[in-house]
C-alpha cells in the first residue's frame, strides 16, 4: 500500500515540488540581516524594508483589542466582513468619485493576496504581462509561477531634476497578441515616483485599444509629496471593464503585520475571486478587520500628520544623499523610498552595486537594498533606501554612506 511514510522513506518524483524558481524579496532577507547584527549588539542603521517606522496608530489597535475582548476571533465572509467593504467603498467613492459597490471588493490578507488572486486568474501559460521596471517583485514572480512570461519595459530615467516616468511609447510597442495584462504601480516603488495625470491616461488609453487589463497597484496613495495631484485609476468611469485594482492597509495606516488589502473589480468576478479564496485562506483575520474599519473610519489625521513628516524625511535624505560623490538624486514624489542612481560612483570604484550594498553591511552596519533586486535589470544601477526612518538614523546612516564612499574611492 502507498503511504504518505512508505513514500518519505522512498522518494518518487511525486516528491518533486513543481514550484518554478522564483526570486524571493530582498526586503525580507535584509531584515533578518539587520535582526542578526543588532543581536550582535552592533548599531544597525536600516533603510531596508518597506514599512512605516511608527507603529500602528493607537485607535486601531485599540479597536483590534476591542475585537478580542468581544471574541470576534470566529470565521468572517471570505470576501471580509460587510461593514469593513462598505467603508472601503466609502473611502474610494469619496476620494476617487468612484462608485465602487462594496460587492465589487475582496479583502485579502495583505496587498500581496490581492495580487497573487489578480495575476492567477488570468495568467496562463505563454500569457504575457508588461511590467514596468524596476519593479515590486510580486508581479513577475505570480506570472512566471502561473507559466506566464513577465515583459520588462524601463521606465525612462530623465536625471536629478525629472526623476522617472513611465516609457508609453515602448509599453505600446512591447504588446504582443499574447499580452493579456499592464502593471501599473503608483505611487511607485521603488523609484518613488508618482506619474502624472498625461501618463496614466496615455496608459489606460493604450490599455483599452488593445483589450488589456490595468492590474492598477495603488498601496501608497496617500504617500503623495508637495501637494501633487494624484490621478487613482479608479476615477476613470469605465474601470470596471478594464481595471483590477489593488490597495491596502499595510503602509498608509502602518498595519503591515496585520495582513489586509484588497481587491476591486467587477462584481461577477468578486465573485469568483470568493469561491477561489475560500479554498485557499477562508478568510481574512477576523478582528484585524475591525480594526481596519477603524483606520478607514477615524485615522486620517494620524496619517496626514505621518505624510507630513514623511516629506521633511524625505527633504532630509534627499540633500544629504546628493552630497555624496557619484549619487544622483531625485527627491521622490510618492511612496517611501528613494533610488539615487550610483552608476557614476560605481564606475569610479570599480565595484557593483550589490559589492557596495554588502560593504556598507559589513563594514558600516547599514542596510539599503541594491536596485538589482526589483526586476527586472533596469535598476541595477541603482540603491533604494526607505525614508520611513527618524532624522537622526537618517542623518547617521548618509554620513556612514557618505564615509563608506570616500573609502572607496580613495581605493
Ligand atoms: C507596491 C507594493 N504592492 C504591494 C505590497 C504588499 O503589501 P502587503 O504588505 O499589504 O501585502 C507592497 C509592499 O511592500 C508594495 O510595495
Amino acid at each position: 500500500m502507498r503511504t504518505w511514510c512508505n513514500n518519505l522513506s522512498s522518494p518518487t518524483d511525486n516528491f518533486k515540488p513543481i514550484i518554478p524558481e522564483l526570486l524571493g524579496e530582498a526586503a525580507f532577507v535584509y531584515v533578518a540581516k539587520a535582526n542578526e547584527l543588532a543581536k550582535k549588539g552592533f548599531k544597525v542603521i536600516s533603510f531596508g524594508v518597506g514599512q512605516p517606522d511608527i507603529p500602528t496608530f493607537p485607535n486601531i489597535v485599540e479597536a483590534g483589542k476591542d475585537a478580542l475582548d468581544k471574541r470576534l476571533t470566529g470565521y468572517t465572509e471570505t470576501a471580509g466582513i460587510y461593514e469593513l467593504r462598505e467603508a472601503i467603498s466609502n473611502y474610494l467613492n469619496s476620494r476617487y468619485s468612484a462608485d465602487v459597490k462594496p460587492t465589487e471588493i475582496i479583502v485579502t490578507p495583505g496587498a500581496k493576496g490581492a495580487i497573487f488572486l489578480a495575476i492567477s486568474s488570468y495568467i496562463g501559460p505563454g500569457d504575457e504581462v508588461i511590467v514596468p521596471e524596476p519593479s515590486f517583485p510580486a508581479y513577475s514572480e505570480v506570472t512566471r509561477f502561473m507559466g506566464g512570461k513577465p515583459v520588462f519595459v524601463p521606465l525612462k530615467w530623465l536625471g536629478s531634476e525629472k526623476g522617472f516616468a513611465l516609457d508609453t511609447e515602448k509599453i505600446e510597442s512591447s504588446i504582443t497578441n499574447k499580452t493579456k495584462m499592464i502593471i501599473l504601480n503608483n505611487p511607485h516603488n521603488p523609484t518613488g515616483a508618482l506619474f502624472p495625470e498625461e501618463e496614466i491616461v496615455k496608459l489606460y488609453e493604450i490599455a483599452k485599444e488593445n483589450k488589456i487589463i490595468v492590474l492598477a497597484d495603488e498601496i501608497y496613495d496617500n504617500f503623495i509629496y508637495d501637494n501633487l495631484k494624484f490621478k487613482g485609476i479608479l476615477s476613470e468611469v469605465d474601470w470596471r471593464d478594464y481595471v483590477l485594482y489593488i490597495n491596502g492597509f499595510s503602509k498608509t495606516f502602518s498595519m503591515t503585520g496585520w495582513r489586509l488589502g484588497y481587491l476591486v473589480a467587477k462584481e461577477e468576478l468578486v465573485q469568483k475571486l470568493t469561491r477561489y479564496a475560500v479554498n485557499i485562506y477562508s478568510c481574512p483575520t477576523s478582528f484585524a478587520q475591525k480594526a481596519a474599519v477603524t483606520a478607514l473610519t477615524s485615522s486620517w489625521d494620524h496619517v496626514k500628520d505621518m505624510v507630513h513628516l514623511f516629506q521633511k524625511r524625505r527633504d532630509l535624505m534627499a540633500k544629504l544623499l546628493s552630497k555624496v560623490p557619484g549619487f544622483e538624486v531625485w527627491p521622490s514624489k510618492g511612496a517611501f523610498y528613494m533610488f539615487p542612481n550610483i552608476s557614476r560612483f560605481l564606475e569610479q570604484s570599480k565595484i557593483s552595486t550589490e559589492e557596495f550594498v554588502e560593504y556598507l553591511i559589513e563594514k558600516y552596519k547599514v542596510i539599503t537594498l541594491p536596485g538589482s533586486c526589483f526586476p527586472d535589470k533596469a535598476g541595477s544601477k541603482y540603491i533604494r533606501f526607505s525614508f520611513a526612518s527618524s532624522f537622526e538614523a537618517i542623518e547617521e546612516g548618509v554620513i556612514r554612506i557618505h564615509n563608506a564612499v570616500n573609502e572607496l574611492l580613495e581605493k
